[in-house]
């Protein structure tokens, strides 16, 4: 369920009117007028005007604010602020203060400060909840729900008493029986077998390496406990309040490691994620893409909300970057582009106090006589002309392997090199599929991907039977799979498929590798033809597979470095080392042999995404650039084109193609 107003694309960002006397936010009102922002996030951080002391409720200060935007025409998106417990509660309840895994408990005075097992957390939240779904019932200014800011970040996992408990009878709940979880966590080794419940503590900080089922189970489990306290205030606002859809914001699809989104998803009415660029990354478009692209994989196809992203700088990386000149809105078009049917912001107004005063707002410390203002604006002028984009799906053949599971359990201590994590791999195959202007779609192992022409596993480290099953059946039907090193070795517990690796995938890939020999820091090899690879090199047999290049340096000179294993209809490469150079190369063959349409002879600085029946132009370069064969009226100036565009440097152009030319989603 997608909220139906506003109508078109959703403009405006986080609203923080208690900080500000009545007559800013009376220049507020008159603000998101001129610049057409037509929804605000509002209450995240509220609890302690809403409810000052223990069961009194204070709305009216939020009716006057949400009755001013109503008149201003601006529909909210109402939080509750559960991530910000007050200093009354937490005085009351001391024990509601989270424990990290080193054991320290964190003090109030920032935000997140309450366990999300701690029963007086819990109840102090459904009292709250219900108090303010009762309240604004109905309101004709509240189009949706929004619970909580950012579940699991900054901190995944809590290990307080309480935890501890919801753990042991989260344990008891998913084994039954003790011997069961022995099994399952190979307690034999090191002698750690346990007979009684009462007896497993959370995997705390410990001088050596902690058992790694054990902690792959405290991921699921610490996911599962935020799951909860979500699925607490839903239900409540589903009773209390029902009609309007319900979501929580991500913190970031890509970035926040300890939420497995494929499970959120499936409790969220409408997918919202949050995105931050990371400043100092010259090309930090690419992963705003693979983020958004994440974010409409997790949707299942379906529009979701780009719900906070900045309109300059931020205030918590190392060297706080302003966007540049035209920056702003490329990052927010390019989230349009790639399925959300909002752009929403962190914050309307920069903050004059408090730990975020550094960071920008849709309406700078330097006033509306600024670029920035006048830059948003535009931009809501722009997304006016873009309305038409709503719902509309975009279409992708490629699809990239993601599982938070496995990206747990990848980064556990004690694997074969430090160099192995599942962002590396996955960010560079996701770089050289978006250089070669081809749209991805991420998908669970698990899922239907019958639909894509190509299927990438970068680093698919965990991966269960069934799930190695799926992709055997991919290929068999058709389907081009490419693995890379070090996937399909352990199961869901962590343990080692049988026989040499990588177990899960032995058969499908049409060999075995009998040796892992990871390079040293900085250690590169070549390969036949003369590329250069590093991290990972390892001694593959050839089982039925076909070398398609060889490594010709290093520890396995001589030996296969890239497969190919034609298998029914299809094929399943393999790829046995971290290309520094041909990567690119390597994965067009595997798209041409596949078929997968993109456009040819483009920069790599232009990003070309299909929406519906639009073309998106992004001109992320120096240089204006022209695209041939795309043809329809461009959605900004009207102006008509059939044939060559040429898109400005730094640029954005959309192209409406006529009614007739709608791509089809897969
Ligand atoms: C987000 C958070 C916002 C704000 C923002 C600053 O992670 O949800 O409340 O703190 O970061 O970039």
């Amino acid at each position: 369920m997608y909220p139906e107003r506003p109508a078109g694309i959703a403009f405006g960002g986080d609203y923080n009117p208690e900080q500000w006397p009545r007559e800013v936010l009376e220049e507020d009102a008159a603000l998101m007028r001129e610049a057409g922002v037509n929804l605000v996030s509002l209450g995240m951080f509220s609890w302690a005007l809403m409810e000052p002391e223990e069961g009194r409720f204070a709305f009216g200060w939020l009716d006057e604010i949400i009755d001013r935007l109503h008149a201003a025409g601006v529909a909210v998106d109402l939080a509750t602020p559960t991530a910000a417990p007050p200093a009354w509660f937490v005085a009351a309840h001391p024990d509601v203060l989270p424990v990290n895994r080193e054991g320290r408990r964190i003090g109030f005075g920032g935000r997140q400060s309450a366990c999300s097992s701690a029963p007086a957390f819990r109840a102090a939240t459904a009292r709250l909840v219900r108090a303010l779904g009762e309240h604004y019932r109905g309101h004709p200014a509240v189009v949706m729900w929004h619970v909580h800011n950012e579940y699991g970040a900054p901190l995944g996992e809590c290990y307080c008493e309480h935890s501890v408990t919801a753990w042991r009878a989260w344990l008891r709940t998913t084994y039954r029986d003790i011997s069961a979880l022995n099994d399952a966590w190979g307690s034999t080794f090191w002698g750690q077998t346990y007979t009684d419940w009462g007896q497993i503590d959370a995997p705390r900080a410990n001088h050596t390496a902690v058992n790694p089922a054990q902690r792959l189970d405290y991921a699921r489990f610490s996911d599962a406990q935020h799951r909860e306290h979500y699925l607490l205030q839903r239900d409540i606002l589903r009773e209390t309040a029902p009609g309007l859809p319900i979501t929580t914001n991500f913190a970031g699809t890509v970035n926040c490691k300890s939420t497995d989104l494929w499970r959120w998803a499936r409790e969220l009415d409408v997918i919202a994620n949050d995105h931050y660029l990371r400043a100092e990354r010259p090309d930090n478009h690419i992963d705003l893409a693979m983020s958004a692209d994440l974010a409409r994989s997790v949707a299942g196809g379906a529009p979701w909300m780009l719900m906070e992203h900045s309109a300059g700088a931020v205030n918590w990386q190392p060297r706080n970057l302003a966007k540049r000149p035209g920056e702003m809105r490329r990052n927010s078009l390019a989230h349009v582009a790639r399925g959300s049917d909002s752009v929403l912001f962190f914050q309307f107004r920069a903050s004059r106090f408090g730990a975020e005063k550094f960071h920008s707002g849709m309406v700078p410390h330097a006033g509306t006589d600024s670029e920035q203002w006048r830059e948003v604006v535009r931009l809501g002028a722009d997304l006016r002309r873009l309305a038409g984009v709503r719902g509309s799906g975009v279409p992708a053949e490629v699809a990239i392997v993601w599982d938070w599971e496995s990206y747990w359990a990848l980064e556990l201590d004690w694997r074969p090199s430090v160099d192995l994590t599942f962002r590396e791999r996955v960010d560079a195959f996701y770089e050289a599929l978006w250089r070669e202007h081809v749209t991805v779609d991420f998908v669970h192992p698990s899922a239907d991907i019958s639909g894509y022409r190509v299927v990438v596993a970068p680093s698919s480290y965990l991966l269960t039977e069934a799930s190695a099953k799926n992709l055997h059946r991919y290929v068999e039907a058709g389907g081009h799979l490419l693995v890379s090193y070090f996937s399909g070795i352990v199961d869901e517990h962590d343990t080692i498929h049988p026989g040499p690796h990588p177990g899960a995938l032995r058969e499908l890939l049409g060999l075995s590798v009998e040796e892992f020999h990871p390079l040293r820091e900085h250690e590169t090899v070549t390969l036949t033809g003369g590329d250069v690879a590093r991290i990972w090199s390892e001694r593959v047999r050839p089982a039925g597979a076909v070398t398609v290049r060889g490594f010709a340096g290093g520890p396995d000179a001589g030996h296969p470095a890239v497969t190919r294993h034609d298998l029914g209809a299809g094929a399943a490469w393999y790829l046995a080392t971290a290309p520094v150079t041909g990567l690119r190369e390597l994965l067009a063959q595997v798209l041409d042999r596949a078929g997968v349409s993109r456009p040819r002879g483009l920069p790599d600085t232009l990003e070309l995404v299909r929406r519906g029946r639009h073309v998106f132009l992004i001109n992320h370069g120096d240089l204006p650039v022209t695209v041939e064969g795309v043809s329809g009226v461009s959605v900004f100036d009207g102006v008509r084109h059939d044939g060559p565009v040429t898109v400005a440097a730094g640029a954005v152009t959309v192209i409406e193609a006529p009614a007739a030319e709608e791509t089809p989603r897969p």
